[in-house]
């Protein structure tokens, strides 16, 4: 199965022995613009289902812009994440850089300006197969998440229902084989 020899590359050897958990040491990467609304709501949603999942799962998130490194996520992210019982106020935003496609076994991007980034930061190092539109892990199409940057709070919690869907989908996805 593809996904095993992808992934096998950067699990621990004691998974590579036993293929059933081969799953269960991911390092799932979520990248947008800022690393400052969407994809630490990915970040935190992603790590919460993980660990209610039992995965031991290493989740990240960057920015491809490079307007608020060392930031805080926005504070509607803040909120709309704590009021869903999710922490994500100790995140810090960083860059997304390209030994993040050596380190990461799956990349999600929020919009294709996003995936034209990375694609574009990542040099020689571009892996395609492991990068994924977010929404594809909701209903298969192309659609982006929406930038709420310049939005209210309805917009995040619009936001942060998607991340939602598409993270149980990813956990539901990938956990299968730990089963
Ligand atoms: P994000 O939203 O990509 O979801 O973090 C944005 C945050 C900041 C900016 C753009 C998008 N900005 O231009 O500063």
């Amino acid at each position: 199965m593809a996904y095993r020899y992808l992934l096998s590359v950067n699990c621990h050897l004691s998974t590579i022995h036993h293929p059933s958990a081969i799953f269960a040491c991911m390092k799932v990467l979520m990248v947008c613009l800022g690393n400052i609304c969407r994809s630490p709501l990915a970040e935190g949603i992603l790590q919460q289902k993980a660990k209610e999942a039992g995965l031991t799962w290493k989740v990240d998130s960057a920015g491809t812009g490079n307007y608020h490194i060392g930031e805080p996520p926005h504070h509607l992210s803040q909120k709309v994440a704590r009021l869903n019982g999710i922490d994500i106020a100790y995140q810090r935003c960083r860059q997304f850089h390209p030994n993040d496609m050596d380190q990461f076994d799956l990349i999600y991007v929020m919009d294709h300006d996003n995936y034209q980034d990375v694609k574009r930061m990542s040099g020689d190092k571009w892996n395609e197969s492991k990068i994924r539109l977010i929404f594809n892990e909701i209903n298969n199409s192309n659609d982006p998440v929406p930038d709420p940057w310049y939005g209210t709070e309805k917009d995040y919690h619009h936001v942060f229902a998607l991340l939602t869907t598409a993270c149980e989908n990813i956990i539901q996805k990938y956990s299968q084989s730990n089963k």
